[in-house]
């Protein structure tokens, strides 16, 4: 497996024929990151090439959030992806993606990106929009894959692609979870064993919430209010707990597939999750 830090190694190396999938990622991988770089395989099979990339990236995260402190690992990061027959990894530096501020970006139109996630980190996927758009230019992969963990994420992703025609065939990839049900994260390593316990009411309380639309109830506010105090009630600071259409994230309506989407702070870490029907 080859390491790339630069543009012009990465596209050397990548010169030929041969189908390329690519997984962005942030570093500090787990099972769940794994898991989709097994799946590129199998979308290009044996000859085809995979790229992973491994780069915190400054411009989705805001002031006050943990881009200071968030994991940086790419020795362990290379063993991982090497294990499970990657072929190149991109690493590049800061001054590598941004060797002056990136004052290009690509906004993602309101009605999908302002909400949820987007409320409550203003900006967040104008970052994730451009840097992913970046890398999808220096890559340029036949196919990318991302996760369902970040469901909102994966849904700009598509919607970026498919509005600006990008050649790139979009991979949903299924959330990876611990033997107790917790989504995996790279920001639960934050989590104290005992943290790590709580953690759970996360998934159970988005359980719950598809078991009563399930069951019949309507009453989606009714609903939401009494998961985000179920959350309060355990010591954690939900942002959202809420009930959606798997389609466009709106109002959830009957025969339409449904999705429950949360996220919460837990001391000072802050957990998305999200279930579908
Ligand atoms: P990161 O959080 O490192 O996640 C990289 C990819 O792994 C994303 O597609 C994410 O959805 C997926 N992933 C994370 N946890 C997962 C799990 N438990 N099961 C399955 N897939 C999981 O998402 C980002 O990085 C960044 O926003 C990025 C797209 C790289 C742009 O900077």
């Amino acid at each position: 497996m080859q390491i790339h830090h630069d543009i012009s190694g990465l596209r050397a190396a990548l010169q030929g024929d041969a189908p390329v999938a690519f997984v962005p990622t942030m570093g500090n991988l787990h099972e769940g990151h794994l898991a989709l770089v097994t799946q590129a395989r199998e979308a290009v099979g044996p000859t085809g090439r995979i790229v992973a990339s491994v780069f915190v990236n400054r411009l989705q995260f805001a002031p006050h959030e943990d881009f200071d402190r968030y994991p940086r690992t790419l020795q362990r990061d290379a063993e991982l992806l090497a294990g499970v027959g990657c072929d190149l990894v991109f690493a590049p530096d800061e001054k590598t993606m941004y060797p002056e501020p990136q004052g290009y970006k690509v906004h993602p139109p309101t009605e999908l990106a302002d909400i949820l996630e987007g409320h409550f980190r203003p900006g967040f996927f104008v970052g994730v929009c451009t840097v992913v758009h970046k890398l999808f230019n220096i890559v340029q992969p036949d196919v990318a894959v991302f996760g369902k963990k970040d469901y909102q994420q994966l849904m700009v992703l598509r919607r970026m692609v498919d509005q600006m025609a990008l050649p790139i065939r979009i991979l949903a990839g299924e959330t990876r979870r611990s033997d107790t049900g917790l989504a995996l994260s790279s920001r639960n390593g934050y989590l104290t064993d005992d943290e790590k316990q709580r953690a759970l009411l996360l998934s159970q309380t988005l359980r719950g919430l598809l078991t009563a639309w399930r069951d019949g109830a309507r009453d989606v506010a009714r609903l939401e209010a009494d998961a985000m105090q179920t959350m309060r009630d355990a010591g954690w600071l939900p942002d959202y707990m809420t009930l959606r259409r798997q389609h466009d994230l709106g109002a959830p309506q009957d025969g339409q597939p449904i999705v429950a989407l949360g996220a919460a702070k837990l001391g000072q870490t802050r957990l998305i999750d999200n279930l579908e029907a």
